[in-house]
């Protein structure tokens, strides 16, 4: 732990079972006259738009509906989203959807607010501004993105992913309803849950960590290995959904006051050149990067064991270690994604390239185990 640090929470969240179909009431205390909502094309096919909808219109006026959110938010998506709230003259943005939807509405407000050009504001804290109201609804238990300073946008020009941080991009509103992710195929809640764990985990051992991050990324790791595999079995467990959907949001608290690691540098890195989903890239990369960085901290590797559900009783240090990284191989296992790169995808020839670009990524700056690019290298190949 660090002398010193800062801990800041900015969302209202609320919690409840079917809340985004009374979520009316919240939206009116926001005192906005004109919501434009953000959904992906999988929202409007599982019907979880069209009541919410409904009842939003009860008290705002929904003045259209952007739905071509990819399913990498990329900075085409944003600046057409925001082009469509200015036609409309949108005072709030309602993002219903995944990850990389409530990203897109969250860089749309930068442009809907200040304007220019998407590129202009990448980087931490360009911002200088509140920008235009945002109520975040999740679909997954993922990226935690309904309380994060953050925003992920692919260049598509350049195949690299973009970061956006500021406090001002974090929502005034995170409704929490496990509902809406009852029908997540089982692929996916596994890998919104691997980001979501990776983000704990990753966040949890980072040079900034601090108690009160501590505290929330290992609730979340417990949850997640607890629940996921009931969400994974029975999508319709709601006991095990709504769990899930706390401990992402609750490891996106964590990360953004303590930030993230070498995993996600790679992922990043990953899934700029390759379509592969954030969380799959994340799951890929994690056991690795435990591995590597777990030599460095072993104290934080005890701590996330236990967390896992790791007997310590009468064991060394190493043996607990070793026993907290299997239990993450195990549950992905149980969960059937893929472990490799050559799985999906990637070739032998990219990993050069791909060490060259993770070395860039500031995630890595909070990563526990100081890295140089021959040790980023190693752990690409020892991930594909
Ligand atoms: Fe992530």
């Amino acid at each position: 732990m660090q002398d010193f640090f800062e801990f800041r929470l900015g969302a209202r969240v609320l919690y409840k079972i079917g809340l985004a179909q009374e979520i009316g009431y919240e939206v009116e205390r926001l005192r906005q006259k004109r919501a434009l909502i953000v959904a992906d094309r999988g929202v409007i096919e599982a019907g979880l738009l069209a009541p919410v909808q409904e009842n939003l219109s009860t008290s705002i006026e929904c003045v259209g509906v952007f739905a071509d959110v990819p399913a990498n938010s990329s900075v085409q998506a944003v600046e057409a989203g925001a082009a469509l709230a200015q036609e409309c003259n949108a005072d709030l943005v309602v993002a219903i959807g995944g990850g990389s939807c409530l990203d897109t509405a969250k860089c749309m407000r930068i442009l809907i607010t200040c304007g220019g050009r998407l590129l202009d504001y990448q980087g931490y804290n360009v911002l200088d501004q509140p920008l235009v109201p945002m109520v975040a609804i999740p679909t997954t238990a993922g990226t935690g993105s309904e309380v994060t300073p953050f925003a992920v946008i692919h260049d598509e020009q350049e195949r690299i992913k973009l970061t956006f941080v500021s406090p001002f991009l974090v929502p005034e509103l995170a409704v929490l309803d496990p509902q809406l992710t009852c029908t997540l195929p089982p692929q996916l809640t596994a890998a919104t849950a691997m980001d979501a764990l990776t983000h704990a985990i990753e966040t949890f051992v980072s040079t900034d960590n601090n108690p009160i991050s501590d505290s929330l990324a290992l609730h979340a790791i417990e949850s997640i290995s607890n629940h996921l595999r009931d969400a994974m079995n029975n999508g319709t467990n709601i006991i095990a959904r709504g769990q899930l959907l706390i401990a992402a949001c609750m490891a996106g608290m964590a990360f953004s006051n303590s930030f993230l690691g070498v995993v996600h540098a790679l992922a990043h890195a990953t899934g700029g050149r390759f379509p592969i989903h954030h969380g799959i890239a994340n799951a890929i990369f994690l056991l690795p990067g435990m591995q590597f960085n777990s030599v460095l901290v072993p104290d934080r590797y005890v701590r996330i064991g236990h967390a896992l559900g790791v007997n310590a009783g009468g064991r060394s240090q190493v043996e607990v270690i070793v026993d907290c990284i299997n239990a993450v191989r195990t549950l992905m296992i149980d969960c059937g994604l893929p472990t490799r790169l050559r799985d999906v995808g990637v070739p032998e020839t990219a990993l050069e390239e791909l060490a060259d670009i993770a070395l860039t990524d500031a995630a890595i700056f909070n990563n526990p185990r100081p890295l140089a690019r021959e040790d980023l290298l190693l752990l690409l190949q020892a991930a594909w």
